[in-house]
């Protein structure tokens, strides 16, 4: 093909066989067209306006003999007809071809991306679920600070320093007055030093202790705080306010029982189990409101009782959850809290 470059119809002698040998020579470059400079080599090749073979055949048509003239315009225009066609069509293919590769970095065939919204953590689902129970019967949620002074989480609740009950606790102090609290006891005082009774709060929040951890201790755990404050309040208030959070909690096959204990704060005291099905389980500490802790912060003991109650949230996360070793509530396995994704 390349020796026919720029030949002119003319000087090849014959313009009908040259028009039949471009003819089948385009037929040929065609063939071997890949991109869109070969195209325009091509077209230009055969029919450009300055070295086009077909071109010359044209331009050599104002000098032949009008007997040829017509049978050879013909033929000439039948075939830039043909190659102008093909040229159309190569055209047409190259630009599918690049559709397609620019399909490929879109595989809609691929799995697509999954989604992992995050989870709201066992402690906090367990938290929302008590919480609710007491909200749903008039509790009002209060909160305090988490670094305390030794009055509020120790004194007020009649703690005095001396007290043996200070050992039960293995507090973090911060200076001598000043400590992480080891309980939510504490916004029991703050909360009725601000308020008159009557009163019903609920009280969540993180308490820290000197704990070395192990499947039931860990230095640093969730407590939920009740405190009920009106006249006339007796232990049958409080019997069956936590019977029904036990049943709220746990089903209404749920059992309680209270069994003797020792708070300073509270006079009596219990220990609450409840049984679900399988066996008791402690469940949380109470009693009624000492009258020092209602002195100490103004109430009438003789006008106003009533009724505590704290819990570790952990431990009713891992009764509700089936979990033996609470550590895992801290490790922060995804494996682990991707289970509890709704
Ligand atoms: N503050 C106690 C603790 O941390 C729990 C507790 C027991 C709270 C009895 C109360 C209560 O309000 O009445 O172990």
């Amino acid at each position: 093909m390349d020796e026919n470059k720029g030949t002119a119809a003319g000087s090849t002698g014959d313009p009908l066989a040259e028009v039949d040998a471009l003819a089948r020579d385009f037929e040929a470059d065609a063939e071997e067209v890949r991109d869109a400079p070969a195209l325009e080599e091509l077209r230009a090749r055969y029919i450009g306006r300055k070295r086009g073979r077909l071109t010359a055949v044209f331009d050599g048509l104002r000098d032949a003999a009008p007997e040829s003239r017509g049978v050879v315009g013909k033929a000439a225009n039948r075939a830039r007809q043909i190659i102008e066609k093909r040229l159309g069509e190569i055209q047409t293919d190259l630009a599918a071809a690049v559709d397609e590769d620019t399909a490929t970095d879109l595989d809609v065939t691929l799995p697509g991306r999954v989604q992992k919204p995050g989870s709201l953590h066992p402690i906090t689902l367990a938290l929302e679920e008590i919480v609710s129970v007491f909200t749903r019967m008039g509790y009002k949620v209060v909160g305090g600070p988490e670094v305390e002074q030794d009055f509020y989480n120790f004194e007020a609740l009649n703690i005095p320093r001396d007290h043996p009950a200070r050992d039960i606790q293995d507090t973090l102090y911060l200076g001598h007055d000043w400590l992480l609290r080891t309980h939510t006891s504490p916004v029991q005082i703050r909360t009725m030093e601000q308020q008159e009774p009557p009163l019903a709060i609920i009280v969540p929040g993180r308490v820290y202790r000197r704990d070395t951890p192990d499947a039931t201790h860990t230095p640093s755990f969730v407590q939920c705080e009740g405190l009920v404050i009106d006249r006339d309040i007796t232990m049958a208030d409080l019997k069956g306010t936590l019977d029904h959070f036990a049943k709220a909690l746990f089903g209404p096959q749920t059992e309680t029982r209270l069994r003797p204990g020792y708070f300073p704060f509270t006079e009596p005291s219990a220990e609450m189990d409840a049984n679900a099905g399988n066996g008791w389980i402690e469940m949380l500490g109470c009693g009624m409101v000492h009258p020092n802790v209602l002195e100490a912060v103004g109430y009438d003991p003789q006008e106003w009782q009533g009724f505590a109650f704290g819990m570790g949230v952990d431990r009713i996360a891992a009764l509700r959850y089936g979990i033996t070793d609470i550590r895992i509530f801290y490790e922060n396995d995804v494996r682990f809290l991707r289970q509890f994704t709704v």
